[in-house]
């Protein structure tokens, strides 16, 4: 078999992981680039030797040499552009959130179950992370127990990244469709993806985006503007499963708190573990408590690693050799879980999923 030619449809930030990763894939050949900026697309092109590059995604969907996409553009195309892509015949790894809506997640899983013989995979990088891989062998080991309840925190103050992230209409919403999606799959996807039952949450629009704040700098999308911001700047949510495991989150891109911080805890009846900032496992042993901290190269995500590890996971996928961890399916749910907060925060009481 040749190498797998892929195309890469949004050329903005993210898309350098994705392809510093393929460049770093000797199964790959970055084939074509695509960016409604064509001065952009043109740029990344050039910088990784793609043959074609264009402005309009259906013209690279239709270029029959093209056999795996990865979609990096802003969340209101993502479904748009999966679905033609698993139209048109191809591998498809889609960056977080799956999309916007919920209707629209389930139609992207039709359109995989239509094409079932091409890979769609969610961009849940933080499931490549060493840290939760190592994890999740503890947690398959039995090591700890019944995992009962999750707490996760992702807290920015200073943080709103402005441009399309700040725009309702193309990101679906704030710091929980953009960070807390992270930590929620994070903890679902440890936790044994229990089914959901409810969700109770609430969202804030109390400081804006900060945007007057001096000498201090902070990640900005790559058309960053500051002018419009329509999205919560603050969201948290305490979610229910049916086997009756519970997780709580918060999430924020502007916060009068210290500093930005990660915190990830999953809580079982036979230990317990810290995912972020650092790994480390809690348990019980001839009456005494241990905490354990693994010996591995990183007991934090490490970004580079972790991306490297999700595009290889992908190529092999796409080339049959083995069945993707992060499907479709998971992408429906957390997208579940995701609109459930921000209709239970509008209603002002629990969302049920019976
Ligand atoms: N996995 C992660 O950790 C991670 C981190 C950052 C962003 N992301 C996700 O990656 C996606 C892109 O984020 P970003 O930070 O790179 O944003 P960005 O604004 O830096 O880049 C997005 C690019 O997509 C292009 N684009 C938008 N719609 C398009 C369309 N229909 N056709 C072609 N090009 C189009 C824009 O012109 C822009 O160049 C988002 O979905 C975001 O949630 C994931």
């Amino acid at each position: 078999m040749g190498k797998i030619k892929v195309g890469v449809i949004g050329a903005g930030s993210i898309s350098e992981m994705h392809f510093e990763s393929y460049k770093n894939n000797c199964d790959v050949e970055i084939y074509a680039v695509c960016d409604l900026n064509e001065e952009r697309a043109q740029e990344k092109a050039e910088k990784y030797g793609a043959e074609k590059y264009y402005t309009n995604y259906q013209d690279l969907l239709d270029n029959p040499e093209v056999d795996a996409v990865s979609i990096c553009t802003w969340n209101n195309s993502h479904a748009e552009i999966s679905i033609a892509a698993l139209n048109s015949g191809k591998h498809v790894l889609v960056e977080k959130p799956l999309c916007k809506t919920v209707e629209e997640a389930y139609e992207i899983e039709k359109a995989a179950k239509v094409n079932s013989g091409k890979v769609i995979q969610v961009g849940f990088v933080r499931r490549f992370g060493t840290n939760t891989k190592v994890l999740k062998s503890f947690i398959e080991s039995g090591d700890l127990g019944e995992i009962y309840y999750a707490k996760a925190s992702c807290l920015r103050v200073l943080g709103n990244p402005g441009g399309w992230f700040s725009d309702k209409e193309r990101s679906g919403g704030g710091p929980l469709i953009d960070l807390g999606v992270h930590v929620i799959d994070l903890c679902w996807y440890l936790m044994g993806k229990p089914k959901v039952k409810s969700v109770s949450g609430n969202t804030y629009n109390k400081l804006g985006n900060r945007a007057n704040v001096t000498n201090k700098s902070f990640y900005k999308a790559a058309d960053y503007d500051p002018e419009k911001n329509t999205v919560e700047d603050l969201a948290n949510a305490m979610i229910r499963f049916e086997n009756g495991a519970s997780l709580v989150i918060d999430t924020s891109y502007a916060l009068h708190a210290k500093e930005e911080s990660i915190n990830v805890n999953i809580f079982g009846d036979k230990g317990g573990a810290e995912i972020e900032p650092a790994l480390q496992i809690f348990t019980e042993k001839n009456n005494t408590m241990l905490n354990s901290t693994p010996q591995i190269d990183s007991l934090s995500f490490d970004f580079v690693k972790g991306f490297q590890d999700e595009i290889n996971h992908f190529v092999s996928c796409a080339k049959g050799e083995t069945e993707t961890i992060s499907p479709v399916q998971d992408g429906v749910e957390i997208m579940k879980i995701l609109a459930g907060v921000y209709e239970s925060s509008e209603k002002g009481a629990e969302v049920r999923f019976d």
